[in-house]
């Protein structure tokens, strides 16, 4: 089949304050992997020509934003600019109380140590790490309990972040007393930034609470999830993206939000929550560990950028060119058969690394492997999410093979169509080179939250494949089609 036409992403905005990028050399990046121990967490930003490490804190702020800064009242308690957050947030989701924390894991601290129990049991689609780490902190089993499609790289369809209902029913008759709460992320981050249907919530969220447990959100990626409802899902194309917002969260008791993500914000999060039992408990955690309820950790002008970027993030232009970059470099990877994590996600393009490197076995870590090997190119930085991230959790019995993907995470508005083809030419390069790429080892390794900070070297054990040749130089801008071969 050929591959489909996708129009180039057009940036509905216009640059206002710009910063210089350096393209580090082919010896500069050598030495860069060394001194970082193979981990790209390790590198410094100057180390890096273009920066898809995450998308979490890296969006560029609008016009608004900025102008919103300077309208802080940095009043300790009752802060204008609290209430103006507290409406935002109460308007958007329509959960009543809201208190904000300096980023997601700070309000997934305080919602797992308000509800969660040691020897419990919190179901999810997909844990992020953080999440991941919050219920093992509690003594609790973390479960995952995405579709199984979830695990198909190649299966093109347009809700693979859904639960599967009929586990969670197994889960929830059988364990339904040790579960304290129902989780669902939105997008599934660790699944490709895959989207969850506003028919599968419902049924999440008629099961919960048949079974009389309460449902929450992961809500760092909503307005994306949202969008892909619009695009995707019958009968919501004429509704907007907050009117479909606000449907996803009649369903759910609350949620924990990083605002560094659909709230375009630099650093800023909050949990929100319909349980009026909940708030005393949270707000005396709150005050221990991130400050007063009307700050929570954040200075006060920073709750009224995020109160503007938490609306921005519902635009439908914006989203239409978010999500059009990250099909577009899709596109380009598909004119060369490049493996992906179809289809292409809401914040980012998943790399099938095991797809890219077959010669190379598991304990080989192909993801890492292969996000050392696109800096080593072109100083493009990206993350593993795989077995490095997750591999010291052991898989439950019959569950699907453990996905190694590496993800080219989309900052919001800030590389432009050329930083893309860029980005792809790259990817398009270590492809070519594939069979050359050897594998890695961990040379250090703590138990826990391993992919920050682990580091690796070139594995030893199967030989002398070695590393393949990186390009003496970046390579120069390619325009789209032209061949490489
Ligand atoms: N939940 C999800 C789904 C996330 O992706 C993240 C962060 C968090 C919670 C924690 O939020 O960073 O504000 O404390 N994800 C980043 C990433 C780190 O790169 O995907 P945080």
């Amino acid at each position: 089949m050929p591959p489909e036409e996708v129009p180039l992403p057009l940036e509905p905005y216009k640059i206002k304050a710009v910063e210089m990028l350096h393209r580090p050399s082919a010896a500069e990046r050598e030495a860069a992997l060394r001194r970082s121990g193979y981990n790209l967490f390790n590198l410094t930003s100057e180390e890096v020509f273009i920066d898809l490490l995450t998308d979490s804190g890296t969006s560029a702020m609008s016009d608004h934003q900025w102008a919103a800064l300077m309208t802080g009242d940095e009043s300790y308690a009752g802060s204008r600019n609290f209430l103006d957050f507290e409406r935002t947030v109460q308007d958007l989701t329509g959960f009543p109380f809201v208190l904000p924390a300096h980023q997601g894991r700070a309000a997934e601290n305080l919602l797992f140590s308000t509800m969660v129990r040691p020897g419990q049991m919190v179901p999810n689609n997909m844990h992020f790490d953080t999440t991941q780490a919050h219920v093992l902190r509690q003594g609790a089993k973390p479960v995952n309990l995405a579709v199984r499609e979830a695990y198909d790289v190649r299966a093109e369809l347009p809700f693979k972040g859904n639960m599967d209902t009929a586990r969670l029913e197994g889960t929830l008759r059988t364990e339904g007393k040790n579960v304290p709460l129902v989780m669902m992320t939105l997008t599934n981050n660790t699944g490709g930034g895959q989207p969850a249907s506003l028919a599968n919530l419902r049924e999440v969220s008629r099961i919960s609470h048949a079974h009389h447990v309460p449902f929450y959100l992961d809500m760092c990626r909503w307005a994306e999830n949202a969008y892909f409802i619009h695009e995707r899902e019958e009968g919501m194309g004429s509704r907007s993206i907050a009117e479909i917002g606000r449907a996803i969260f009649d369903l759910a008791d609350g949620a924990t939000m990083s605002a560094k993500k659909d709230g375009l914000v630099n650093m800023g999060g909050f949990i929100a929550t319909r349980d009026a039992s909940l708030v005393p408990r949270l707000k005396e955690l709150l005050i221990t560990f991130e400050g007063f309820p009307t700050y929570g950790g954040l200075a006060r002008r920073d709750l009224s950028a995020m109160a503007v970027g938490l609306r921005e993030a519902t635009e439908l232009a914006y989203l239409e060119h978010r999500i059009g970059q990250v099909r577009y470099v899709a596109s380009l990877l598909d004119q060369d058969g490049i493996p992906f994590m179809r289809p292409p996600g809401g914040h980012g393009l998943y790399l099938d690394a095991h797809a890219f490197l077959p010669h190379l076995g598991p304990d080989e870590l192909p993801g890492q492997a292969l996000a050392v090997e696109i800096y080593r190119e072109g100083a493009v930085r990206t993350c593993e999410v795989g077995g490095v991230m997750f591999g010291s959790e052991k898989p439950e019995p019959g569950s699907p093979p453990p996905l190694e993907l590496v993800r080219l995470a989309f900052p919001r508005r800030v590389y432009t169509a050329s930083h893309y083809h860029y980005v792809a030419e790259v990817v398009r390069r270590v492809w070519k080179r594939r069979a050359s790429v050897g594998g890695m080892e961990m040379v250090e390794a703590p138990e826990r939250l391993r992919h920050f900070l682990a580091k690796f070297g070139p594995a030893s054990k199967k030989g002398d494949r070695g590393h393949g040749t990186p390009s003496p130089s970046p390579p120069e801008l390619q325009s789209r089609g032209r061949s490489n071969a």
